[in-house]
């Protein structure tokens, strides 16, 4: 089975976690797109979507799903969304992307969060995947100092822009033993808007696609 196979395995398991009525909150990345491609096929069951970002929106348009804006969707029962890394504790990296922000948002507003993934995003310790700060462009020089100081080294993200005006530093060389901890930190400091770390928020359901099939966790 290649990637994507694994991606579309996991992508079509989390349509088993939707209820009749709901509004979804949906991700970002070729995952969240496979899930809402599948997504599409209950759309007269949903109550809509809430999107982490444009490029979801346009997607979620495209196959005739309503979007909300999620101030008037209030909480939402349910979130799908990929991740970067993923640890049996269901800490998360994401923002490869670039949508983290909005992703933490949405997953802050969501009862019940499922993150899908192939299996090769499993880690032992989160950090091999240069992690996604989402930082305020006067803070730049700032931020990238203070990370500096962490053991981390940050590298601005060439022609790059996020959806919400921002950039966005890729930190290299990060250990990430405590991620709550360091998810506190980053997110301390003057000018980030989010760190990439979802920990303090973490996935409630890990649904990997491998070779053997869905791994659940
Ligand atoms: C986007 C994200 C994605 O969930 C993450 O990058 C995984 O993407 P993919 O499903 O394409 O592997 O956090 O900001």
């Amino acid at each position: 089975m290649n990637n994507d196979d694994k991606k579309k395995l996991a992508a079509e398991a989390a349509i088993d976690h939707i209820q009749i009525g709901d509004v979804v909150g949906v991700g970002t990345g070729s995952t969240a797109n496979y899930f809402i491609d599948a997504l599409a096929k209950l759309k007269y069951d949903i109550d809509g979507a809430v999107a982490s970002s444009e490029a979801s929106a346009k997607r979620l348009q495209s196959h005739g799903i309503r979007v909300l804006d999620l101030n008037s969707a209030g909480q939402l029962p349910i979130y799908v969304d990929g991740a970067d890394e993923a640890t049996k504790q269901r800490s998360l990296i994401k923002g490869g992307g670039g949508a983290l922000t909005r992703e933490k948002i949405v997953a802050n507003a969501s009862d019940k969060f499922i993150c899908i993934a192939d299996d090769s995003k499993l880690v032992g310790a989160l950090g091999s995947f240069p992690l996604p700060v989402e930082v305020i462009p006067m803070a730049r020089s700032s931020v990238a100092r203070q990370l500096v100081k962490l053991g981390g080294v940050p590298e601005l993200r060439e022609n790059f822009t996020t959806d919400n005006g921002n950039i966005i530093l890729d930190v290299h060389n990060l250990t990430i033993n405590e991620p709550i901890k360091m998810e506190l930190e980053i997110s301390a400091m003057g000018g980030v808007v989010t760190a990439g770390i979802f920990a303090l928020r973490p996935a409630d359901v890990l649904l990997l696609g491998g070779d053997q099939g869905l791994q659940t966790i």
